[in-house]
């Protein structure tokens, strides 16, 4: 049985972090297991940043976005010797497993760390959903909530001024959260990645709808698919329709969870812990279709999530 374990938040906050990190913390306490923080993600690991947590650490935290133990993106964890340094600090406080929350680089960076013999469970926190092997990640759905909201006010504008307006959103390589919030916000078109697409095609089909009287186009971008600036300097060039784009930035990686990460989340965190604490190793715990399930850490961080052809589908069935 493991006495002491820390938790970690690494790589771009989501909100539910810190959901998931106080359900680490108050499941271990409950189970008689002390917890430590760690600032600052990895790079709080390297620098010794490290505190021990009380069930009063994590108060007023479950309606917070981002993550109260703060977070970075190490270049120094990158190289073996600060993986080093970050293991010699953890075994310093008498560290004997460790919950990593984060996205597929700080889950690739656990599954390094692992190699020195510490025991990790990861827990998928990003608003990218796009970790290998789990249907949901940590702050999905509040982005894809932020995002919506953003295409409703859009829409009363591009409907004022007949407008074609394209709102670019986050996901890194990913098109997941530009498909889901894309659909949910009823989008003419998606851009993502994954999918190639013909901006003649797309320019034709937007000035044919408005010949029959269609009022406005939303056109929801990925980041990976491209920019948004450039993407609509082409369309309003080829349709001579008056073009807007919106560039949303980090205003959808903040902001009040969802219920829905709420839930997901502390249950997640009281998973890992449990899960931790009773011997497990080197997993993380996501969701398949409603459940809770646990993949290994391995195969987490060398498969890539491809993103669902249904919804590719459903999105031209819709538009
Ligand atoms: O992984 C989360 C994410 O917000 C991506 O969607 C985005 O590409 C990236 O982080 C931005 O990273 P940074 O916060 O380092 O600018």
């Amino acid at each position: 049985m493991i006495n002491s374990i820390a938790v970690v938040t690494s790589g771009g906050d989501s909100p539910g972090m810190n959901a998931a990190a106080r359900a680490v913390v108050r499941t271990a306490l409950g189970e008689g297991v002390r917890v430590f923080g760690i600032y600052g993600g990895y790079t709080g690991m390297c620098d010794d940043h490290i505190e021990e947590l009380t069930s009063r650490s994590v108060s007023d935290l479950i309606q917070r976005g981002g993550t109260f133990l703060g977070t970075g993106r190490s270049t120094r964890f990158r190289t073996e010797e600060g993986r080093k340094l970050a293991y010699d600090n953890l075994k310093k406080h008498g560290i004997e497993g460790l919950v990593v929350i984060g996205g597929d680089g700080s889950l690739s960076g656990a599954s390094l760390l692992s190699q020195y013999g510490m025991p990790i469970v990861g827990l998928p926190g990003t608003i990218d959903n796009d970790v290998w092997g789990t249907d949901y990640t940590i702050g999905c759905d509040t982005a894809a909530n932020t995002i919506l909201d953003a295409i409703n006010k859009l829409r009363d504008t591009a409907s004022a001024h007949r407008r074609i307006i394209l709102i670019e959103v986050m996901g890194r390589k990913s098109g997941w959260l530009a498909m889901m919030s894309g659909i949910a916000g009823g989008a003419e078109y998606v851009l993502v990645p994954e999918v190639k697409f013909d901006l003649d095609v797309i320019s034709e089909e937007i000035k044919e709808s408005y010949s029959y009287g269609k009022r406005y186009s939303i056109i929801v971008v990925a980041e990976g698919a491209g920019s948004a600036v450039d993407i609509g300097k082409v369309i309003a060039d080829k349709t001579e329709i008056d073009t807007r784009v919106s560039v949303l930035g980090y205003i959808q990686r903040g902001g009040s969870p969802t219920v829905e990460d709420r839930m997901k989340a502390s249950l997640l965190g009281e998973r890992a812990a449990l899960a931790l604490i009773s011997g497990a190793s080197n997993v993380v715990f996501g969701y398949d279709q409603g459940k809770v399930v646990s993949i290994k850490l391995k195969d987490a961080v060398t498969n890539t999530k491809t993103l669902d052809p249904e919804l590719v589908r459903l999105s031209r069935v819709l538009a």
